[in-house]
């Protein structure tokens, strides 16, 4: 059985979630690779709404196995919060179906109250992060000063090291960033006795694990957190997140070989939203990017910020499609489209009065391209009970299979709603239709 990576093409928020739950119904395993609590994951099933961060959204699925791997970085309060709240909506949440990688990172206090500082320091170039100490954890991991799951286990050790990181970014908060806010020793010690109680016991060898699995054919599915346009190499640097989002990043992030990926779905809406700081070539800041924000509950699951809303931008699809080696595309939130007479696609950018084929270097000339529009009709019909793709409306048809042209790659399923019965495979869809449909036949299984 194959191994499914399916990430965000756009900027975050695209329905990855409710993807990953729909497609793993007959999963063994879903793994995030990347990210922490800065992601927001919707599921809804028969109308229960189920809000993740950390945690898998293969978790509804009872025998489905959900991997962090080390690529992840773990907040052991929320970690634990979401696993108290799954509890106690029902769900199996244990260490036999839930593993945290022993090499990943933990979000400790500090690194909260640097997110907060260095973007107070930033002023008016502040970036719009989360603020859940994303970007301090995984710099703290680059200078090898991280804390990984591994060292909870030797809290001797982990003391004497926290007693000098925390004394040096003391400093730092103070003479570099002149900043009121300080750490404090014991409340970044009670989050590690938090960890020892409530993290520990999930910490597993999750690289092993997956290859195990993957070395007798069980279906994996890898969730990829933010969209490709906020990667911190090739997103719209600065005002990005400080992982690697792209599709390569499943094999970093959970100790698994390139040769293990299979099948890579991007997940895209028929629109894009944005969150945060940052260029945004087709954002509507008019009554129609207000139509769609409203329509389409454009809020942070995370932060509750309004999400900036904007056409669909086919340069900056046609560059996730190659940064992430997409295979076929999921469209989300067509239904969100209906009662607009006219829909605009973004077919390309002209920057100092030169046509240019993929999204500029510079932020800046990022905020100065101007995007060329191809127009369509569009379409009033409801089409939240479409079950079928000859069920949406032909300008909704034509929407799409344009769309599909003008970004070089097949569009396999359509989202018509927030609910996971709310999709629609094409007749493109062959390995993801399988990959849905069929239970895992591995002899191990
Ligand atoms: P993720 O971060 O990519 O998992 O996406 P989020 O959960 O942050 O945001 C997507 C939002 O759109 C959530 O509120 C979903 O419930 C909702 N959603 C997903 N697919 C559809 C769809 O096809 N139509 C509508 N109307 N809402 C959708
Ligand atoms: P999901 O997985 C949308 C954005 C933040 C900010 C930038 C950096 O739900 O799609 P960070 O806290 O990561 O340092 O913030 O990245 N951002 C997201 N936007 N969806 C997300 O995740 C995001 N995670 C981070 O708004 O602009
Ligand atoms: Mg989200």
């Amino acid at each position: 059985m194959p191994s499914l990576v399916v990430i965000g093409a756009q900027w975050g928020d695209e329905g990855k979630g409710k993807l990953v739950d729909y497609l793993t119904s007959n999963a063994d395993c879903v793994a995030r690779f990347q990210g922490g609590n800065n992601a927001g994951h919707t599921l809804v099933v028969d109308g229960v709404t189920t809000k993740l961060s950390l945690v898998p959204s293969g978790i509804l699925h009872a025998g489905t196995t959900c991997c962090l791997g080390a690529g992840v970085v773990v907040d052991p309060h929320v970690f634990l919060k979401e696993v108290e709240q799954l509890r106690s909506a029902g769900v199996q949440v244990d260490a036999d179906r839930l593993l945290v990688d022993r090499d990943a990172h933990l979000i400790l206090d500090y690194h909260r109250i640097l997110d907060a500082a260095r973007e107070e320091s930033r002023g008016g170039k502040k970036i719009g992060t989360t603020g859940r100490g994303i970007g301090p954890c995984y710099a703290d991991r680059a200078s090898r000063t991280g804390v990984r799951c591994a060292d909870l286990a030797d809290p001797e050790s982990l003391r004497e090291h926290l007693q000098e990181t925390i004394e040096q970014n003391n400093n730092y908060l103070k003479h570099v960033l002149h900043s009121e806010r300080s750490i404090s020793f014991d409340e970044v010690w009670n989050t590690i006795d938090v960890a020892r109680e409530h993290v520990l016991p999930f910490v597993a060898n999750v690289s092993l694990f997956l290859h195990e699995a993957l070395q007798v054919e069980k279906k994996v599915v890898f969730e990829g957190a933010q969209g490709t346009l906020l990667d911190q190499m090739h997103g719209t640097v600065p005002y990005v997140t400080s992982s690697n989002t792209i599709a390569g990043a499943a094999t970093t992030g959970c100790g698994i070989g390139p040769s293990h990926l299979d099948y890579v779905l991007g997940v895209a809406k028929a629109y894009t939203t944005r969150v945060g700081e940052g260029p945004y070539p087709t954002e509507l800041e008019d009554d129609i990017g207000a139509y769609l924000g409203k329509k389409g509950h454009e809020f942070g699951v995370v932060t509750g910020r309004s999400r900036r809303c904007g056409w669909f931008d086919a340069v900056a699809m046609r560059r996730a499609v190659r940064l992430n080696g997409i295979q076929s595309v999921a469209i989300t939130k067509l239904d969100v489209l209906s009662g607009l007479e006219k829909v605009q696609v973004c077919i390309g950018y002209t920057l100092d009065g030169e046509d240019i084929d993929d999204v500029p270097a510079l932020a800046s000339d990022v905020a100065r391209v101007e995007p060329r529009y191809l127009e369509f009709e569009g379409w009033d019909e409801d089409i939240t009970a479409a079950t079928k793709w000859h069920h949406l409306p032909p300008q909704a048809r034509y929407y799409l299979s344009t769309l599909a042209e003008i970004i070089g790659c097949p569009i396999t399923i359509v989202s018509v709603g927030p609910d996971r019965k709310q999709t629609i495979f094409s007749r493109h869809a062959t390995f993801v239709r399988n990959f849905y449909e069929e239970a895992d036949t591995s002899s191990a299984s």
